[in-house]
């Protein structure tokens, strides 16, 4: 177990073993430093996603016998059945990632040139996409149950020319935000972690990697030990990962 580098920060040994987590967007850049973190800290993992093709190249890259994967998609008019039907296949959930994301097929656009159609489709995808997913997915969480939100630094900052984008990010900050005061004390523990620059595939594949974003893996370690309880942020509904070196914390970072 844990044969990740283990940051600084980080517990030498958070244990997961028993547990079963979901990933939603678990063969996304950042969610599949999320499993392999969950995975090496001994979880069942089961990755979710709408790309059979991608999910099926997550698990032969990582290649682990407690990782599961299905398609599932957040907008799907079926989803509460699906979702039913997975946590009867695994004996419900003791932790459930939600790292969804789109960036539409705008581009980058200033705000008042998106279209209605543009609009409502970035709405769909990155909104109420997360708020289907919770009320689908929390009712087979346990009280002890852990759900985690990863956003974005666009969810507090202007975010020019992709404000579609920055919108939802605020909302469901918003969204997770409100959802964790309403179940603070008496349901599964709420967390939102807005993320800076996290070193992904996708970013290597378009060149513009930069060494000095956080691994997807880090992100997941930072999970594991709020799933495990043992991290210090564990009664703290909203963290940001955004400093590599220091890693999660409980306050927004510094701006100039
Ligand atoms: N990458 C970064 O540097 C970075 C930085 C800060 C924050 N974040 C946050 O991290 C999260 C994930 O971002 P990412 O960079 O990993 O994005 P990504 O690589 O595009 O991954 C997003 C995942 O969401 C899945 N997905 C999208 N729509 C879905 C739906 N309707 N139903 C089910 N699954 C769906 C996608 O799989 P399918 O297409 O197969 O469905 C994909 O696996 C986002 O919340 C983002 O704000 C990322």
């Amino acid at each position: 177990m844990n044969t990740l580098t283990l940051p600084a920060w980080a517990h030498p040994h958070t244990d997961l073993t028993g547990r079963t987590a979901l990933v939603v967007g678990g063969a996304g850049g950042v969610g599949e430093g999320v499993v392999r973190a969950l995975l090496d800290a001994g979880a069942r993992v089961v990755a979710a996603g709408r790309s059979s093709t991608r999910l099926d190249e997550l698990a032969s890259r990582l290649r682990s016998p407690r990782l599961h994967t299905t398609v599932l998609d957040a907008l799907a008019e079926d989803l509460d059945q699906a979702v039913s039907a997975l946590a009867a296949e695994h004996g419900g959930f003791d932790a459930v990632v939600v790292s969804v994301a789109s960036w539409g097929d705008q581009g980058r656009k200033p705000l008042l040139a998106l279209t209605d159609a543009e609009w409502d489709a970035l709405v769909a995808a990155n909104q109420t996409s997360v708020f289907r997913l919770y009320r689908a997915l929390v009712p087979h969480l346990g009280v002890d149950g852990v759900l985690v939100q990863l956003n974005g630094l666009s969810a507090d900052l202007p975010f020019p020319w992709a404000g579609g984008v920055a919108l939802t990010a605020a909302a469901t900050k918003s969204l997770t935000r409100t959802l964790a005061a309403e179940l603070a004390g008496r349901g599964p523990r709420i967390y939102e972690v807005i993320l800076g620059v996290v070193r992904t595939r996708a970013r290597q594949f378009a060149g513009v990697d930069d060494p000095r974003g956080i691994e997807g893996a880090e992100v997941g370690i930072h999970l594991a030990e709020l799933v495990a309880g043992s991290s210090p942020l564990t009664g703290a509904a909203l963290h940001y990962f955004v400093d590599k070196a220091a890693g999660p914390s409980g306050s927004a970072p510094e701006r100039p």
